[in-house]
């Protein structure tokens, strides 16, 4: 259930967003095809310094960026990405599917992602989907993939998922990784894990958070950041409630 919050009064209320509260959502997903490329380099181009996106493991274990289990919604294939290897995934249309301008974006892989973002000066949140069935398994072969590079950039990444048991992996693998802990609802346990498994950050879904939680979340200093808004006045409301950020589909809607 959404919070009711006091239209009237936040209507009225100047506010402005300031950009650094704002994380591009799957790049910008509300005006770019989702995790692409050009996705990507459009919310550098608005000014944003985070993007988010979804990351899932092919059949010969390579890192690309999609959403869903599956390549059926955004691209011109069929079938799971887990069934696929890198070399077939990446034949495939990805833009498409969004608007005809953009005909001819591939689904990106992290590698290529990362260099992007290093190019652009962004700092990525890389959500971990598709860990369910064996997270031990997804967190190692993060772990491994990132130890390729650099501390500095490392430094501008953070690792999230709502898969626990990958996060709490990843956490004894990198100890030093910024963790953003996933969660769909707010639960009671929800601070005191994320302070034993020393996240950085609870990710929470907008329709769930309550300012109740917000407070004490800020009181056991974790920082909270919200999915996903789209609204200036929902983000007005929690910004001006002291959310850490918001992630975000349409920044063009709230930078306004
Ligand atoms: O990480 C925030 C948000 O991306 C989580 O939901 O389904 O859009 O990946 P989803
Ligand atoms: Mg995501």
């Amino acid at each position: 259930m959404l919070y009711k919050f006091n239209y009237d009064v936040l209507m009225n209320t100047a506010f402005n967003v300031p950009k650094h509260k704002l994380i591009g959502h799957r790049g910008v997903a509300g005006l770019r095809p989702e995790n692409t490329y050009c996705s990507f380099d459009y919310a550098a181009d608005l000014g944003l310094d985070w993007i988010e996106f979804d990351v899932l493991l092919t059949l010969d274990e390579k890192w690309v960026v999609i959403h869903d289990d599956t390549v059926d919604r955004t691209t011109n294939g069929q079938g799971m990405v887990r069934d696929m290897n890198l070399q077939d995934l990446e034949k495939l249309e990805a833009g498409l599917w969004f608007s005809p301008p953009y005909a001819g974006q591939k689904i990106p892989t992290l590698t290529g992602t990362l260099e992007l973002a290093q190019q652009r000066s962004l700092f990525c949140n890389i959500e971990i989907k598709g860990a369910d069935h064996s997270p031990e398994h997804y967190a190692l072969l993060m772990s491994q993939f990132l130890s390729q590079y650099p501390a500095l950039l490392l430094s501008k990444i953070m690792l999230s998922s709502f898969n626990l048991p990958c996060l709490i992996k990843i956490r004894e693998l990198m100890p030093t990784v910024q963790i953003g802990y996933l969660v769909d609802e707010f639960a009671s346990n929800t601070i005191t894990i994320a302070q034993l498994y020393n996240f950085s950050c609870i990710n929470c879904d907008v329709k769930k958070m309550t300012p109740e939680n917000l407070a004490a979340s800020k009181s056991a200093k974790l920082p909270i950041f919200l999915y996903t808004v789209n609204e200036p006045i929902l983000a007005k409301f929690w910004l001006s409630k002291g959310v850490a950020g918001l992630f975000t589909d349409r920044p063009d809607l709230l930078l306004i």
